[in-house]
């Protein structure tokens, strides 16, 4: 059914400044785009010219269930953190508490104007049932490891999930998720790959996100990082989606400037977890593609792509010294139409006529945006902006999340189940 959105302020990254605009949705897609008050029809929503449309976010990288384990073990070390609080936690994780954890991590995405994610966890089939129930867009891939006695059966489940869901209502893509160099051996690492390549699917991988990630890798005895990567296969499946790259060597970034490598920043958990600052701006100059993500709930502790791009642009200036680093245009393009291409979706991310119509409604009438303009809206949005704007997020044509409401996903019912499940998760019985 078409919808038509009248006298919005409309804005994407590769705009140079926003425009007072009518736009036509049909079914998933943006059908027209037209000055404001030249499309005839109905409005379904009239911004008054007080509302901004911009792109969905699209958070790079994540581990949506882990809202289960948000705020367990704050404050320690990455492996103390890991081995005592988390991993305990998640061995108790099943596919029922996945889903509801999915599901938590939907509301929190939408109802801050996240229209598409990346995931790399397990029990993923309960992540993309919540995916289409939820009416979101998803890149979803199985965190790959060895099981216990060394076999292949994660990345068997990986490929499983990708027959079983690839393309899945025009809204998942799965890609393999080989969890880190660290955790993966390389003859391992070297199967993954080339099962990537055999079925034309993408990677999602954590590099080098402490200092300690390579010395821990087996593949450092004989190689270094990029090595890894060239020897390995990784640099030549269809798309390497490369998350923290906090200790990526300055020297090296030319190599990692191709058009299938993707680098997923992740400026909050890097600083909460003590990792460091990943120097994505000179990674950028490099001609390295950057996205950004949040990583999961338990070490961020939002999953708040606002938060996350105000962040991300704020530190760059700060670390550098440099207030002229990455610019308010910069961070959201990477919050958005970066991540999307990283994640198969070559229609997602800028409002564009036959791109998915996804995208999220701010609230332009508020104090602190008093002084927007067309040309100013960029620094207003990410300087100023915060979720708590956000009016309504739209994925696929479909309205999901409308003034504090979702159309599809039961707050209540949903809160009450995952409250339950995380006193069972956190019980010692
Ligand atoms: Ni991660």
């Amino acid at each position: 059914m078409p919808k038509l959105y009248k006298n919005v302020v409309l804005w994407d990254a590769e705009r140079e400044s926003a425009s007072l605009c009518d736009v036509l949705t049909e079914g998933a897609e943006i059908a027209k785009i037209a000055p404001a008050g030249t499309l005839d029809g109905e409005a379904a929503f009239d911004g008054r010219g007080g509302t901004a449309m911009l792109p969905g976010f699209v958070n790079a990288h994540g581990h949506a269930a882990m809202t289960m384990l948000r705020g367990l073990g704050e404050e320690l070390p990455l492996m103390e953190w890991l081995q005592k609080k988390i991993w305990p936690v998640e061995n108790k994780l099943d596919a029922e508490t996945a889903y509801i954890g999915a599901q938590l991590a939907l509301m929190e995405m939408l109802s801050t104007g996240t229209t598409c994610f990346a995931d790399m966890y397990f029990f993923m089939d309960s992540v993309a049932e919540a995916v289409l129930a939820g009416g979101m867009r998803a890149g979803l891939s199985r965190g790959i490891v060895p099981s216990q006695d060394g076999g292949r059966e994660r990345l068997d489940e990986n490929l499983k999930l990708a027959r079983d869901y690839d393309g899945a209502n025009g809204l998942i893509h799965v890609q393999l998720g080989p969890h880190a160099p660290y955790t993966v051996p390389t003859a391992f690492m070297t199967e993954i790959a080339a099962a990537a390549k055999e079925n034309g699917l993408g990677v999602q991988l954590h590099w080098l996100e402490t200092k300690s990630d390579w010395p821990l890798s087996d593949g450092s005895k004989t190689m270094n990082p990029e090595e890894y990567l060239e020897k390995t296969g990784m640099t030549g499946v269809k798309h390497l989606l490369l998350a923290h790259c906090v200790w990526m060597e300055k020297e090296k970034f030319p190599f990692y400037a191709r058009p299938n490598i993707t680098v997923a920043h992740n400026p909050k958990s890097n600083w909460k977890l003590g990792s460091g600052t990943a120097p994505v701006c000179a990674m950028a100059e490099a001609g390295i593609a950057v996205s950004l993500g949040t990583d999961g709930a338990s070490s961020n502790n939002r999953l708040d792509m606002w938060d996350e791009m105000r962040f991300a642009s704020l530190a760059q200036k700060g670390a550098n010294l440099d207030p002229t680093l990455l610019s308010a245009r910069d961070a959201f393009r990477m919050a958005t139409v970066a991540g999307a291409r990283a994640l198969g979706f070559e229609k997602t991310g800028l409002l564009r006529e036959g791109w998915t119509a996804d995208f999220m409604l701010v609230d332009l009438d508020k104090p602190h945006y008093v002084g927007w303009d067309l040309e100013n809206l960029p620094g207003c949005i990410v300087y100023a902006g915060s979720s708590a704007d956000v009016k309504a997020t739209v994925v696929a044509g479909e309205t999901l999340y409308e003034n504090g409401s979702f159309t599809r996903l039961d707050k209540e019912k949903i809160t009450a189940q995952a409250n339950a499940a995380r006193k069972r998760l956190t019980s010692q019985a």
